[in-house]
């Protein structure tokens, strides 16, 4: 074995291993000439072909191109790891001088906003603002409302009923019979939230959402309603000339009962009367459900329909704008 034929193996080894692309080229490499059947492998193993004089030397030779070799593989290893490290790197480098994505800025639901703005003009006259359970009893939603089973005012609810005798409230009213058992007069409460029938055309909404209000205390009649509800009707709307009238009606837990209507003098709808509230004096049987006696206690209780006070308000022709969650709708109540 020439040392020429040595030399050309070193230079094939520096070629094949510097050049290994990737960990399994550079492993194919180092057995081409280290493996068992390799280059290097093979010549060693021909050492016992050479005379005694050569073997020595070549022994000593092919363990110094050995040495060299595995000292190539160990370079490209460290190469390759670079060369790697520095990919991912570069892959995964931030510019920190690119212009940001720009977030677009959102607005609440527009019947957010009008039980937002029911709530601050009834807490600035002394309202407390409470919230209740959507699945409801039928206690509440109904039998303490005077009207127990078979009672034909349960037919003027379609009632959505749910698993376990419960139901899906047919109106905000259960929250005067839950808030007024906790709470001593005098009363002040508004409840707003959703609630739920069994309806649905261009005018009903299977959910929908109402707001109930309640004042029980010694001498409150319907007079304070009257004033009540006609000052919230000119804060609401930002206007004074808006007639309020009470129109008779019917509701178990109320006696008297009636609709309030409103009537604006101006603008697209001007000289209609519009109803906009259910309310009454509150009924004894109701004043006695919470605890209270009715002798000594009075009071009224309203509920209005808050998709009906933001149509008004801001001229909304159709309810159901109000649930289809289209942003060129949404996006004129964004602030
Ligand atoms: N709960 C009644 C309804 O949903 C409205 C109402 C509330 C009437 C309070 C009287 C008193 O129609």
């Amino acid at each position: 074995m020439d040392t020429a034929s040595i030399d050309a193996l070193i230079g094939l080894a520096r070629e094949t291993v510097g050049t290994a692309v990737d960990a399994a080229a550079l492993a194919n490499a180092k057995a081409r000439f280290l493996g068992r059947d390799g280059e290097l492998t093979r010549r060693m193993k021909d050492l016992g072909k050479a005379t005694p004089e050569e073997r020595a030397a070549l022994g000593k030779r092919l363990n110094e191109v050995k040495q060299a070799i595995e000292s190539f593989v160990v370079a490209r290893e460290a190469e390759l790891a670079r060369a790697l490290l520095e990919t991912r790197l570069a892959q995964e480098a931030i510019d920190v001088t690119l212009p940001g994505r720009g977030s677009a800025r959102g607005g609440l639901h527009p019947i957010t906003l009008t039980i937002e703005r029911v709530e601050a003009i009834f807490r600035s006259i002394g309202f407390d603002v409470a919230d209740g359970p959507e699945i409801e009893e039928d206690f509440y939603n109904f039998t303490a409302l005077n009207t127990p089973e078979n009672h034909p005012a349960r037919s003027m609810h379609d009632t959505f009923y749910v698993e376990g005798g419960l139901l899906l409230r047919t109106h905000t009213s259960p929250m005067q019979i839950r808030y007024a058992r906790m709470h001593q007069p005098p009363i002040r409460v508004i409840a707003p939230g959703k609630t739920y029938r069994v309806d649905s055309d261009a005018t009903h909404s299977p959910m929908f959402h109402q707001v109930e209000g309640l004042w029980v205390e010694e001498n409150i009649s319907l007079t304070d309603l009257k004033n009540v509800y006609a000052d919230f009707v000119h804060r609401f709307f930002e206007r004074d000339d808006i007639d309020v009238r009470f129109r008779p009606s019917y509701f178990p837990f109320t006696e008297p009962s009636a609709e309030i209507d409103m009537r604006f003098a101006d603008g697209p709808l001007a000289g209609r009367w519009l109803e906009v509230c259910g309310a009454g004096q509150v009924h004894p049987s109701v004043i006695r459900n919470i605890g209270l006696d009715p002798e000594r206690y009075t009071g009224f209780a309203f509920g209005s329909g808050v998709e009906r006070l933001a149509m008004l308000r801001y001229g909304v022709g159709d309810l159901r704008l109000f649930y289809e969650n289209d942003l060129r709708f949404l996006q004129q109540f964004a602030g």
